[in-house]
C-alpha cells in the first residue's frame, strides 16, 4: 500500500533534511508557498478562498482565460499525447505547422518548439556554446538562461546590466573550417521581467553587424507588437537566435527558438531537452495554432491597444515613468515587501512581493503586471491602495532601479 510505504519514510534522513531546509527558509522569511488560486476568470479569482483582482500574471493580453478557440488544425487525429519525442515518433503535422507560423511571425526561416521556455534555454544554450567561444551574458538574465550557461562548456563573462560586450574582438585564432571557429556570443533579453528594462537596439544591431552572435530571449514582449511579434521584430533587431514564450502574452504554454534552418536543425540534433523529452501535447499545439491566429489579427490588435491604454493610465495614476506592462515598485526590505503585499491582498488586490533570490539582496519590491483584462476602475482602486501604503510606511513611491 503506498500509504504504508510513505509513513515508513516519515523519519527518514531525506525527510529530516527536507524539514531542516524548510525551517531554515522560514527563519529567513524566504519560505515560499504557492497561493491557492480558484475560480479564475481573467484577472478575477479567489486566493485562499478570498476574492481578488490579480496584478501578477504574465497574461498581458488577457488570453489565458479566454474561451478555447476552435481547433483549426487539419490534423484531426489531435489527441492528448504525442507519444514520444519528436525524433522518435512524436513529430506531428500540428507541431510543424505551429513552428511555421512562429517562424513567420519572428521573421525567421525556421523555429523549434519546446514544452516551456525553461526547458528551451537549459537545452539550447549548452547545445550551441563551446568552451572556445567568448560568451557574454547580462547580469540579470532569467534563471533558465543562467542554468543553460551552467550546463554548457563555456565560461561566460557576466556584464553589468544593459552593458554591451567589449567591442574589440578577442584574439581570434584562424581556422580553416567554420565548425571549429570560435564565436563571440551576447546572451540577453529584450525586456527584463523584474526591472522592465531594455537594451538599446542600436547596440544589439552593432554587435551582429560586427559578425558576432546574438541570443535574445523575448519572453516578456513576444505578442505585444504588431502582427503578434515582439519588440525585437518591431525594432528590426537582427538576431541569430530569437526565443519567444507562449505562456505569457499568448496565454497558452510552450516556447520556441527561431533562427535560420541550419541553426534550427543544429538544435534538433543536439539540444538534449529537445531530443530526450516527449513532444508538446498535440492538444496544446492545436490550441496554440488557433491562438496564433487571434494574436496575429484584429483581436490581438484590440487587446494590444487596450493594454497600451492601461499602461498609460497607470503611469498617470502613480505619477511614475511607466512604459511597459511590468511595474517594479522599489521597497528594499523583504519583510516590508511581504507585509505590503499582504495588506494589498486583504484589500482585494493580488500583487506579489519579489524577494531574493529572484532579485538581488536589498532590492525586494512589489511587482505589478498589467493586462488588457484590467478595467480602468481596477487600476484606479489599486493606485489608491498603493499610494496609501507607501505613505503610511513613509517610503518614497518610485520604480525599482536595477543594480
Ligand atoms: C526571459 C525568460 N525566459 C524564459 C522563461 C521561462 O519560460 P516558461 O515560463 O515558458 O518556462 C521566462 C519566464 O518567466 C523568462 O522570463
Amino acid at each position: 500500500m503506498p500509504h504504508a510505504l510513505c509513513s515508513r519514510r516519515l523519519t527518514s534522513p531525506t525527510d529530516k533534511r527536507a524539514r531542516a531546509v524548510l525551517d531554515d527558509l522560514q527563519r529567513r522569511h524566504l519560505l515560499r508557498q504557492a497561493p491557492a488560486i480558484e475560480n479564475r476568470d481573467g484577472v478575477h479569482y479567489l486566493v485562499d478562498g478570498a476574492p481578488v483582482v490579480g496584478f501578477c500574471s504574465n497574461d498581458y493580453l488577457g488570453y489565458a482565460s479566454a474561451a478555447t478557440p476552435a481547433p483549426r488544425s487539419s490534423d484531426r487525429s489531435t489527441v492528448g499525447g504525442a507519444g514520444a519525442s519528436r525524433l522518435i515518433c512524436g513529430d506531428l503535422p500540428i507541431h510543424r505547422e505551429v513552428e511555421r507560423q512562429l517562424a513567420s511571425i519572428s521573421g525567421c526561416e525556421d523555429a523549434v518548439l519546446f514544452a516551456s521556455g525553461f526547458q528551451l534555454n537549459v537545452g539550447v544554450l549548452p547545445a550551441l556554446l563551446r568552451a572556445t567561444d567568448d560568451v557574454y551574458s547580462d547580469r540579470l538574465i532569467h534563471a533558465s538562461m543562467i542554468d543553460g550557461l551552467r550546463l554548457s562548456e563555456c565560461a561566460p563573462q557576466i556584464l553589468p546590466h544593459l552593458h554591451a560586450p567589449p567591442a574589440r574582438a578577442s584574439e581570434q585564432r584562424r581556422h580553416t573550417d567554420a565548425a571549429a571557429s570560435p564565436l563571440r556570443w551576447w546572451i540577453c533579453e529584450s525586456l527584463y521581467s523584474m526591472d522592465a528594462t531594455r537594451h538599446d537596439p542600436r547596440q544589439l544591431n552593432a554587435w551582429t553587424a560586427a559578425g558576432h552572435s546574438l541570443y535574445l530571449d523575448g519572453a516578456h514582449d513576444f505578442g505585444l507588437f504588431e502582427g503578434g511579434a515582439g519588440w525585437t521584430q518591431a525594432n528590426d533587431v537582427a538576431v541569430d537566435l530569437y526565443v519567444g514564450t507562449l505562456g505569457k502574452a499568448y496565454g497558452a504554454a510552450g516556447a520556441f527558438v527561431a533562427a535560420t534552418q541550419p541553426i534550427c536543425d543544429w538544435i534538433r540534433n543536439t539540444a538534449r531537452s529537445f531530443i530526450f523529452s516527449t513532444a508538446m501535447s498535440p492538444l496544446v499545439a492545436d490550441q496554440l495554432l488557433a491562438r496564433v491566429q487571434h494574436v496575429r489579427g484584429a483581436d490581438g490588435d484590440e487587446r494590444r491597444a487596450t493594454l497600451a491604454a492601461r499602461v498609460e493610465r497607470m503611469a498617470e495614476l502613480l505619477e511614475l515613468p511607466i512604459e511597459t506592462a511590468i511595474i517594479p515598485l522599489a521597497i528594499g526590505d523583504p519583510t516590508l515587501a511581504l507585509s505590503m503585499s499582504r495588506e494589498l491582498r486583504a484589500c482585494g488586490w493580488h500583487v506579489q512581493a519579489i524577494r531574493p533570490p529572484t532579485v538581488p539582496e536589498g532590492t525586494s519590491r512589489l511587482r505589478l503586471t498589467l493586462s488588457a483584462a484590467h478595467t480602468p476602475a481596477h487600476l484606479e482602486g489599486l493606485a489608491v491602495a498603493i499610494k496609501t501604503l507607501y505613505r503610511r510606511a513613509n517610503h518614497p513611491l518610485r520604480l525599482a532601479t536595477p543594480p
